[in-house]
């Protein structure tokens, strides 16, 4: 195929930082791609897993974001603010990882537990220094995701709990037996035990989880472990702190050493910033393709990881879990730098858009991932500001993308044009596709090319499309976003540059854009 000559490349002066001209040309320019989508090859699962959340006591993610208590004006269902997690059902939550992040290995569960006058504070040192009054805890948290609708994710203590506290911990959540642990849960006002599947031994253990190696994380992850039981019917997966980025070193060490006792491997890796601005609004088209080259990153490093992970586990019993990943820009101005609260423009959607297709790529082996964060933290879903909440972009791209949550991933050929800043290159157009059980077939495309649209021509191979539909996310601006005051500034609308063809369809995607299509 001819793919027209790319004409989304910016002039070198673009690259000067001056006061960021971010009205993108309007989109009269354009370039080809073609998309091969094998829908008579199915094989692997999406696992609706991969579109998990992550929340931790960090700023006001839990408290004021998710949490005001039950004698707030604030609407809300024991405590639990009614509006966010109205939109978190919106968006099928899957799973959702608590307490943390670094706060996991300082946080000792018993703290957060029995009445909440008496609970003790303790200062999250991480975080701002701030008094963490442990009013949200763990019967907090299993309310949480009983309202939400999602399966919880416990991280454990291991940098500097005991092996008997982590015991303890999964022995009060999920025992129905006789037990000091079961009684106090009961007096605590929950008589049956809870169901927990995923529990991850331990947060960051190469940094803020104990600065370990990769041989002392192993030997301690075996042992604490070996504690971390099973109780009744309810039967936990494992998760062992995995690498850094592209630290393969850990992922080699762990998967050699204790490989046979896990269940899945943690990897977290967030792209930022910019190439010069760190601000979350204030960039140029330098900054825009900086991030998302940084974004496009995580195939490699799933690719590599994953292969390391082949070697040891050829029958992929193991996950790779994403269970931390996403932009990281400068905190807005004028707040707490300890917060990280950071705003999110449509450039941070492509970056939710892209990963989420690669992980999805990915799918035998990338079994869960989790978006840091999921409420007023990072590249989070919602932002909230004392009784207002306002959806972010990202946000759109979950809500866009529930439709591939444990569908069959259908493998596709992409061929894009490159979207480049000097030397560099990525990819223009990311894409991935999958078969609902009701047989609808869907594909998400991103357009990374600021300034010109992309004309795709899809082929399903195997499947004869009657109707198409689509939605599509965009702005004028690079860095349009969502404020308490312009709340739909960027949203979904309907899509409808496509038309079917013999073999599939022809789409044309919006300069910067998200976009869905359904075809049956
Ligand atoms: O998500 C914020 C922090 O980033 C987490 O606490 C930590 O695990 C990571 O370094």
């Amino acid at each position: 195929m001819n793919l027209k000559p790319l004409i989304g490349l910016f002039a070198p002066a673009m690259l000067l930082w001056t006061t960021p001209d971010v009205h993108a040309q309007s989109a009269t320019t354009s370039f080809n791609a073609k998309l091969v989508v094998h829908v008579d090859q199915a094989k692997d699962t999406i696992n609706r897993n991969i579109y998990g959340q992550f929340s931790e006591h960090l700023g006001h993610c839990i408290y004021e974001g998710l949490w005001v208590g039950e004698d707030s004006p604030i609407p809300n269902t024991r405590g639990l603010r009614n509006d966010v997690v109205a939109a978190l059902k919106q968006i099928k939550v899957p799973v959702l990882r608590w307490p943390g992040g670094c706060f996991a290995d300082e946080y000792h569960w018993k703290d957060g537990i029995g009445p909440r006058a008496q609970r003790p504070s303790m200062i999250n040192t991480h975080w701002g220094g701030v008094t963490e009054n442990n009013h949200f805890g763990t019967h907090e948290f299993f309310d949480l995701c009983e309202q939400v609708g999602c399966e919880p994710y416990i991280c454990g203590n291991v940098g500097s709990g005991g092996v008997q506290e982590m015991q303890q911990w999964v022995e009060y959540i999920t025992s129905g037996g006789i037990s000091p642990m079961t009684d106090e849960r009961k007096k605590n006002g929950r008589e049956q035990p809870w169901k927990l599947r995923y529990f991850g031994v331990g947060n960051e253990n190469w940094g803020c989880g104990g600065n370990m190696t990769p041989e002392f994380y192993a030997d301690q992850f075996r042992r604490y472990a070996t504690y971390v039981r099973n109780f009744g019917d309810n039967r936990i997966f494992k998760i062992a702190c995995g690498p850094n980025g592209g630290d393969y070193k850990w992922t080699e060490t762990l998967m050699r050493q204790v490989g046979r006792q896990m269940n899945g491997l943690a990897l977290h890796f967030y792209c930022g910033t910019g190439l010069k601005s760190r601000s979350a609004t204030l960039f140029d088209e330098g900054d825009w393709f900086f991030l998302l080259r940084n974004a496009s990153h995580m195939e490699e490093l799933v690719t590599r990881h994953s292969e390391i992970m082949d070697k040891y586990d050829p029958e992929k019993r193991i996950a790779l879990v994403v269970d931390e990943w996403g932009a990281w820009h400068q905190v807005e101005p004028g707040t707490n730098p300890g917060f990280l609260y950071q705003q999110n423009t449509l450039r941070d959607a492509l970056v939710a858009g892209v990963t989420l297709n690669i992980f999805n790529g990915h799918a035998a082996r990338v079994r869960m991932a989790n978006i840091a964060q999921m409420v007023n933290v990072l590249q989070s879903m919602v932002l909230t500001d004392k009784e207002k909440m306002v959806l972010t972009p990202t946000y759109h791209v979950f809500e866009m993308y529930t439709v591939h949550q444990d569908a069959k991933l259908l493998p596709t050929e992409l061929q894009s044009a490159d979207y480049a800043s000097g030397a560099d290159k990525i990819p223009a157009v990311s894409a991935s596709a999958s078969r609902d059980a009701a047989g609808r077939i869907h594909v998400t495309f991103c357009n990374l090319n600021p300034n010109a649209a992309a004309e795709v021509t899809c082929e399903l191979q195997g499947a004869k499309t009657q109707k198409l539909s689509g939605r599509a996310l965009t702005a004028p601006a690079i860095n349009a976003h969502n404020t308490f005051e312009q709340p739909e500034n960027v949203k979904p609308a309907e899509f409808t540059a496509l038309k079917v063809t013999d073999t599939g369809f022809v789409a044309t995607l919006p300069a910067k854009s998200v976009v869905v299509i359904e075809a049956e």
